[in-house]
């Protein structure tokens, strides 16, 4: 049965919501960088660590086989999850970065030689900018972003030609929190036979994301800002284009035979997790992927999205403060810049308040170049927050400008 959401149980399945920050209640804004984890998750990697903690598809004893079957229920859930269509498309990485790290040298290595290009987005996080550059022989075309946040797909018509092997781009911006237009991205690319490559980090928490019908080719997210823990991660990727992909990782695990006169990698999705993977971690994302599950559809996007509206209006009414990224549709990130205010300053001012957000450039440098900002203020919500705290954001805004502009 759907669980209603009520917000004072949803906070109480949080331990950490309880804790005083300087003597006041925590008010946490930085579920972008990583969110708090639900009392379960929790739970679950202690239950596996404590009863069946063993080395996964290894072992012939009991408590391998427990921990296997956990880690591949695990791989079972994100696929459901994220709408793949088979379990084999599902690699566990330790991360979103890790995820493009892999896709990147993979697909260069596959597809990409001197002559060729790579598309990618300007509002990126450098974690789909810098394996790029790292990876790739060819030319990497950046492809820019409206005023409002958006790719316009026009632009990506005029960058695209029949040597670009990659497009890579943003589900949603972790600064803005704009979403880009996926199918029509997608559309354009798969005209010219171009891999699309998604970060799927924000948008896998904020909204329902079904991979097929993005249409992407592969589609990276990381579990911990998915209320689940750090250190693991998703690599999903069409069974097609991952059966071609070169490893870019070899060990254990990953391997058919092993011999002097060359060595035969083992099948999907094996064939991209050498070594000993995150078990525990794989079991702790998806049972925060069973958690948010628990909620009827849409509820958890509509308490969001009463959060970010409350907050883009009463931030917006404050003298000198500019919102970037103002599309329509955004998910529950906001940044904004003070006249006159350093973006750090302000952080630190709203910490001793109590308010925890994110200062800087957001691992998005380019994007923060673009709006001629050296650093932003950063509030991101997630599903524990409330109105209440939409108001300790605003007031503690208003102190610290009132105190810095002094
Ligand atoms: N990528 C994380 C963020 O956006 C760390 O804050």
């Amino acid at each position: 049965m759907e669980r209603t959401f009520d917000i004072t149980s949803v906070r109480e399945d949080f331990p950490i919501l309880g804790r005083k920050v300087y003597g006041r209640p925590l008010v946490y804004l930085d579920s972008a960088a990583t969110a708090q984890k639900p009392r379960r998750v929790i739970d679950a990697m202690v239950a596996l660590v404590e009863g069946s903690n063993a080395n996964v598809h290894r072992g012939t004893h009991l408590m391998a086989d427990e921990s296997t079957s956990m880690y591949e229920a695990a791989r079972e859930t994100v696929r459901g999850f994220i709408g793949a269509a088979e379990r084999e498309e599902i690699i566990f990485t330790p991360g979103a970065t890790a995820s493009l790290n892999l896709a990147s040298r993979s697909l260069c290595e596959l597809l990409v030689g001197e002559g060729d290009n790579v598309i990618v987005g300007k509002m990126e996080h450098h974690s789909n900018i810098v394996p790029w550059q790292l990876a790739c022989l060819g030319e990497i075309r950046p492809l820019p972003f409206t005023e409002e946040g958006l790719y316009d797909p026009k632009a990506l018509e005029a960058l695209i030609d029949e040597r670009t092997r990659v497009v890579a781009v943003t589900q949603c911006s972790n600064v803005l929190g704009t979403r880009s237009n996926m199918a029509r991205i997608a559309e354009i690319a798969h005209r010219y036979g171009v891999v699309v490559v998604v970060d799927g980090c924000q948008g896998v928490v904020h909204g329902t994301t079904n991979v097929r019908e993005l249409d992407c080719d592969i589609y990276a997210f990381s579990g911990h800002k998915l209320y689940g823990p750090t250190g693991i991660g998703v690599l999903y990727g069409k069974r097609e284009l991952l059966e071609r992909m070169p490893p870019v990782l070899g060990g254990g695990n990953m391997i058919a035979t092993v011999s002097f006169t060359g060595s035969k990698w083992t099948e999907l999705p094996y064939k991209f997790e050498p070594g000993t993977p995150n078990f525990v971690g794989a079991v702790g994302m998806a049972e925060a992927i069973k958690y948010i599950g628990e909620f009827e559809p849409g509820d958890i996007e509509r308490h969001e999205a009463g959060l970010l509206d409350a907050a883009t209006r009463r931030l917006g009414e404050i003298g000198g403060l500019h919102i970037h990224g103002t599309a329509p549709g955004k998910a529950p990130i906001i940044s904004f810049t003070v006249e006159g205010v350093h973006g750090y300053d302000l952080g630190v001012l709203l910490d001793k308040q109590g308010v925890a957000v994110r200062t800087g450039t957001h691992c998005a440098q380019p994007l923060v170049d673009h709006y001629g900002s050296g650093s932003m203020c950063r509030a991101s919500f997630a599903m524990y927050n409330t109105v209440e705290e939409v108001d300790a954001l605003v007031a503690g805004v208003v102190k610290a400008v009132s105190m810095l502009r002094k």
